[in-house]
């Protein structure tokens, strides 16, 4: 039997705050002329097109893979690892970076660390989601779609063992349902 999916945020509600959200990005942009977006894959895809079809600052768009050594064997749980590298410099070119979900921050504060010592001009972050009461590391968000409570989220880009990130919805799946 299929499992549940009860909807925590519907499509329309999701392209209202990605509309929002690009104004408040076109807006704080203005005097800066070009970005370069960095969405970081797999989960991120569908938010970035949507993103990018609103934004009105002429962009490039880039793409970044990380995996996660969040695992029992891991002896750092936080450990992250860059499995695919953007492939322009981004030396002195205002960045976005772009996610889907930050849960206990330890990706995206990863990546800060990684793209500021590349020294673009400016370094701004932007998710969708992000789970307060996940959290482990302090990261800066400067664009957030949505907090949610610590639930398993799929579609929009985010999976469930790499199924569901076509929903054009987000729902809560059942884990103990898969
Ligand atoms: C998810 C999400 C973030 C990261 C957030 O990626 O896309 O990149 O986890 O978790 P954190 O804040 O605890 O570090 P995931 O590893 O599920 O890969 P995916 O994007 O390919 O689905």
């Amino acid at each position: 039997m299929p499992p549940t999916l009860t909807t925590l945020i519907s499509e329309e509600l999701i392209a209202e705050r990605v509309a929002e959200l690009a104004v408040e990005i076109d807006r704080d942009h203005g005097d800066t002329g070009e970005l370069v977006l960095i969405g970081v894959l797999k989960g991120s895809f569908m938010f970035l097109a949507d993103l990018a079809r609103r934004l009105t600052t002429p962009h490039r768009v880039e793409f970044i893979a990380v995996s996660s050594y969040g695992d029992r064997e891991s002896e750092d749980p936080g450990a992250v690892r860059l499995i695919l590298d953007v492939r322009h410099d981004i030396g002195g070119r205002h960045v976005l970076m772009v996610e889907d979900i930050v849960d206990t921050g330890h990706t995206l504060s990863y990546l800060v660390r990684l793209l500021k010592a590349r020294l673009p001009a400016s370094l701004k972050t932007c998710t969708l989601l992000r789970k307060p009461d996940r959290s482990q590391v302090d990261v800066a968000i400067d664009y957030l779609g949505f907090d949610i409570p610590d639930v398993w989220v799929v579609g929009y880009g985010l999976d469930y063992n790499q199924l569901y990130r076509n929903l054009p919805y987000l729902a809560v799946i059942d884990p103990d349902q898969v």
